[in-house]
């Protein structure tokens, strides 16, 4: 079952920015006792950030270095890893993969919350209109350990976390 003998599971939660990320994984890291990973704040800490891209308005990542970073917390496991992205971390590092979305309206409004005007907002509208972290995640991991889902309301939030409680009890069965 878990290949990679880690103690505990680590989970990648995805997807375009606004989605709820942060506000989720804050809750989960709550509930499950798992570590929350940030890794935009992860990023800056480790001094991962390179030159300024001019037309995206934001620093350039280096991803080896953070990657290399994050190595040995990975392998401890019992990690939630918080990300826009999904293609470069380490395919074998995770146990499960959650896509969050949420509707075109309703992203809108929280990234106009955020401060987002211009090209940046609408290339992240543009993102999760096209499924462009749906597809990345499914194009880098088993097509079974990718799960879509929906973040438009708080008591949408309340049962991600559920499920994804439910999974953790359930991995924990199947690893003693
Ligand atoms: N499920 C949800 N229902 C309602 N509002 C949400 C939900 N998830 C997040 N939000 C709100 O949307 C905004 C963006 O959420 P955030 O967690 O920062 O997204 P991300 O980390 O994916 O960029 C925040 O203002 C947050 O309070
Ligand atoms: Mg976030």
């Amino acid at each position: 079952m878990n290949g990679s003998n880690r103690p505990g599971p680590n989970i990648l939660i995805t997807g375009t920015p606004g989605v709820g990320k942060s506000t989720m994984c804050r809750l989960l890291a709550e509930r499950s006792g798992l570590t929350w990973l940030e890794v935009s704040k992860l990023a800056i800490e480790n001094k991962c950030l390179e030159e300024y891209d001019e037309v995206y308005r934001c620093p350039v990542l280096d991803e080896d270095k953070l990657l290399d970073g994050m190595e040995p917390a990975m392998q401890e496991g019992g990690k939630i890893v918080d990300y826009h992205g999904a293609e470069f971390f380490p395919e074998r590092w995770f146990d499960i993969v959650f896509v969050l979305r949420a509707d075109n309206t309703i992203l809108y409004d929280r990234l106009v919350a955020r401060g987002y005007t211009g090209k940046k907002l609408e290339d992240n509208i543009d993102c999760e209109i096209f499924q462009t972290i749906l597809e990345e995640a499914k194009a880098s991991y088993r097509d079974e350990i990718v799960h879509e889902l929906q973040s438009n309301t708080p008591e949408e939030m309340e049962q991600n976390v559920n499920r994804i409680c439910q999974w953790l009890e359930q991995w924990k069965i199947d690893n003693k």
